[in-house]
């Protein structure tokens, strides 16, 4: 248990703020921010204010007893534009991230893109134009010869799922018009080009032998009776009615080409893909890096498609819709599936859940968030335990954040973050899950 990894995750654009500070750039969230496109108006400009209260916030990591920590960088930091001229300051800011997390024994996992686009990149088309990967190669590389000596974990996006559907398909607030099919699978391939060439920019330009991984939402079907477990790995891996299924960006990355399934029923025609793009894109990930704060029990229906068993409630708390409580089954059947096709080790990159919650007498008293983590981390540890290939664990977050486009209406800290003051308040999910790291550190 020594090397398993037990972290906490966060993002840039909702933590930091800061989002003009010491020549930082803006992002497509500051303008949705400025456009008024969040929920109630909210913007993304102070956050939780974690870019002046670094040092703050490393001594709640060493409180609460993490080995490592997930965070990303803001390429509109490093670049303000997004590309040309680097900004001193943003680097500065990571290598005191960096080494503060190493003074403290705490493992530093970077993401690259947490869906902050620089607005520099956004206004030349961001994604749909096949130029940002030469950009994304070059930031890529100015991480690795900045940090690479010092980071062995690296991910590039995360959940591209995600950053594609509010990119092209569901537009922030309606802020623009979504784009067509075709469209949007242009907008998939060239970040998958832009994935490959940052991939191979941090393995070549690191003075460390890192691991660079990817990081997706996953799709995690659970058995609730005997014998339906090739039926679950067909469909875990098929498409649906939409372009994201677990296929869509890991096919590509491991076999080079894209699930002919999902393109036939889309309609795309890939006549645009130029030769040896394919064999490029095939950069195999050093890393599974799964997002699940759910799992979805099934069984065998009368004609012989999987039938949802896991109860619709809950849905008040947006996204976390469905019995999340019960499905911590989702931590051994999620990296079974996904290890079984892509043959990789697996990190838990995000699990988390949003409540309701309330600061009562200087206490946040979410039991309900704390047991949700024990029933997760528990399950994770039995299935390493029973022999599948898993390093680590990251609970989704740290702190109450900018929970993009519904701003600040949805809370997942393990701290409470008042958004007029910033003070924080750890919950005490956060003296769980400390309890939980330690008792697990020790029995090993
Ligand atoms: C994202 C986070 C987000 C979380 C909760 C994940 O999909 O990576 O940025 O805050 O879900 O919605």
């Amino acid at each position: 248990m020594d090397k398993f990894l037990f972290g906490v995750a966060t993002a840039a654009t909702q933590i930091e703020g800061g989002y003009n500070q010491d020549g930082k750039g803006l992002t497509i969230w500051d303008d949705y921010s400025a456009k008024g496109l969040i929920q109630n108006g909210a913007t993304c400009f102070r956050a939780c204010d974690s870019y002046n209260r670094l040092e703050e916030d490393l001594a709640y990591l060493e409180k609460l007893g993490v080995n490592s920590y997930r965070f990303s960088i803001a390429w509109s930091r490093i670049q303000p534009k997004g590309y040309g001229e680097i900004n001193p300051k943003g680097i500065e800011y990571y290598n005191r991230l960096i080494d503060g997390l190493l003074e403290r024994g705490i493992k530093p996992m970077v993401t690259l893109f947490h869906w902050d686009l620089p607005l520099g990149l956004s206004e030349k088309g961001g994604f749909a134009n096949r130029e940002i990967v030469d950009h994304f190669r070059e930031y890529a590389k100015i991480v690795a010869e900045n940090f690479g000596d010092r980071v062995e974990l690296f991910s590039i996006f995360n959940e591209a799922q995600a950053l594609i559907d509010f990119l092209f398909l569901r537009p922030v607030g309606d802020g623009y018009p979504p784009f067509s099919t075709q469209k949007t699978f242009e907008g998939i391939h060239n970040l998958l080009l832009a994935n490959a060439a940052a991939t191979y920019a941090l393995r070549e330009y690191s003075k460390n032998k890192v691991q660079v991984g990817m990081v997706n939402c996953t799709h995690c079907y659970i058995p609730t009776e005997d014998g339906i477990e090739d039926v679950i790995r067909k469909e875990m891996f098929k498409p649906n009615d939409t372009l994201f299924c677990n296929t869509t960006f890991w096919d590509p990355v491991f076999f080079g080409k894209y699930d002919e399934e999902l393109i036939k029923k889309q309609g795309v025609d890939l006549s645009f893909i130029k030769d040896g793009e394919m064999e490029y894109i095939k950069c195999v990930p050093d890393f599974l890096g799964l997002n699940i704060y759910i799992g979805y029990k099934v069984k065998l229906g009368a004609d012989g498609k999987l039938v949802p068993t896991t109860p619709d409630i809950n849905s008040n708390f947006g996204d976390m819709w469905g019995d999340y409580m019960n499905t911590a089954d989702a931590m051994y059947y999620g990296p079974k599936y996904m290890q079984e096709r892509y043959g990789k080790p697996v990190y838990i990159t995000e699990n988390g859940c949003t409540l309701s919650e309330f600061l009562i007498d200087g206490k946040v008293e979410d039991q309900v968030r704390g047991e949700y983590i024990r029933r997760y981390l528990t399950r994770l540890i039995e299935a390493k335990d029973e022999g599948l290939d898993i390093r680590g664990y990251y609970a989704w977050s740290l702190m109450d954040n900018f929970e993009w486009s519904s701003g600040f209406t949805r809370r997942f800290g393990l701290i409470y973050v008042d958004f007029e003051t910033c003070e924080r308040t750890p919950k005490s999910s956060f003296y769980k899950y400390q309890e939980l790291i330690r008792s697990y550190r020790k029995a090993k």
